[in-house]
């Protein structure tokens, strides 16, 4: 019986990776003991956020046992925390050659009424031999080797991307494993929600604004989009990842870049939808070509289902 098969015959995050990275056979485990280490990061947050912790130190707390978590796996150079001014630069004794760059909670408004938060990540590597600088993280998306999510809301979920598809995976709390739940997830090619701050809508620009109301005025016979938007973007993206349709956090006038990081909100975000089979554009580009210049810049973004930011991208192009 399949379904019996599948619950007996468990496929652990660390198992997924490991059979992964044995069809490179010039892999050297590095990243399986890396993720280890992330892992064993959203397993901490997840039982914090469970127990209540207070919005300030779940902050602090999540990005201190992140750090150490990335600088204890020894395989780490540089780290670039939403929480630090400064990008961290792991001491020689314990480095390795993998860049992290991470958003250790997101969605920070919504911890205190119990509502989905994450933590976001993207993992880029330096090269053999090479001596680690900023360089190596002001690089753009599309030289990421791995980026994922976890969200931690009815259940804790894991999404990863090493390049090669996306897939989910949830924590069984009792067994303290991550289990593939969801495999080589493709978002729909279109999609019947849109998700966005419209508090903002009075300072949008022209596309943002057509482009919303045609979602609620669709003029080509199509049915009216539903508005879903949590404020956390690890949720927000998850739902649209599973079910379809575009999350945007678009430029307005007070926000000339929008409001979301590169680094470690955009970019992960973006590897993840292009893997799945989605978009990603900032209003200019496809954001994955983004060359970063600043840590923690901004960018505005518009992510999901591949025909709805097709349309977007027609909108911005009439606009030139
Ligand atoms: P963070 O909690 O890490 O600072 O990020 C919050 C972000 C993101 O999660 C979400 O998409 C966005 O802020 C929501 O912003 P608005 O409240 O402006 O809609
Ligand atoms: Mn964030
Ligand atoms: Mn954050
Ligand atoms: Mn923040």
């Amino acid at each position: 019986h399949a379904a019996d098969a599948f619950r007996t015959d468990l496929m652990t995050i660390t198992r997924f990776v490991l059979n992964e990275q044995s069809k490179h056979p010039e892999s050297r485990g590095d990243f399986s003991i890396l993720l280890s280490h992330i892992v064993l990061g959203c397993k901490f947050v997840c039982s914090a956020v469970n127990k209540g912790e207070e919005q300030k130190k779940l902050d602090v707390l999540s990005n201190e046992v992140f750090v150490k978590a990335l600088v204890s796996s020894g395989r780490t150079c540089i780290l670039v925390s939403e929480e630090d001014e400064d990008a961290i630069i792991v001491e020689p004794s314990k480095r390795g050659r993998y860049c992290v760059v991470f958003d250790p909670l997101d969605g920070s408004s919504n911890i205190d009424c119990g509502v989905s938060i994450g933590t976001i990540f993207g993992i880029y590597m330096i090269k053999d031999g090479d001596e680690a600088t900023l360089e190596d993280v002001l690089q753009p998306g599309k030289n990421m080797v791995a980026a994922g999510y976890c969200m931690y809301g009815s259940s804790c979920t894991l999404v990863l991307s090493t390049g090669s598809g996306v897939n989910g995976f949830t924590l069984d709390p009792s067994l303290g494993e991550f289990i593939l739940t969801h495999a080589d997830i493709k978002i729909p090619k279109k999609g019947k929600i849109y998700s966005v701050n419209e508090g903002n809508a009075k300072n949008w620009d022209g596309p943002t604004a057509k482009f919303v109301e045609k979602c609620k005025y669709p003029t080509d016979g199509s049915s009216a989009k539903s508005l879903r938007y949590i404020g956390s973007m690890v949720a927000d993206v998850h739902r649209t990842l599973l079910y379809g349709g575009v999350f945007l956090y678009p430029a307005d006038k007070k926000s000339p870049n929008g409001k979301l990081r590169v680094l470690y909100e955009v970019f992960p975000m973006s590897f993840l939808m292009e893997q799945a089979g989605g978009q990603s554009f900032t209003g200019k580009e496809r954001a994955l070509d983004l060359v970063p210049k600043k840590i923690h810049e901004r960018s505005p973004i518009f992510l999901g289902s591949y025909d709805d930011v097709e349309e977007i991208k027609a909108l911005y192009a009439a606009e030139e």
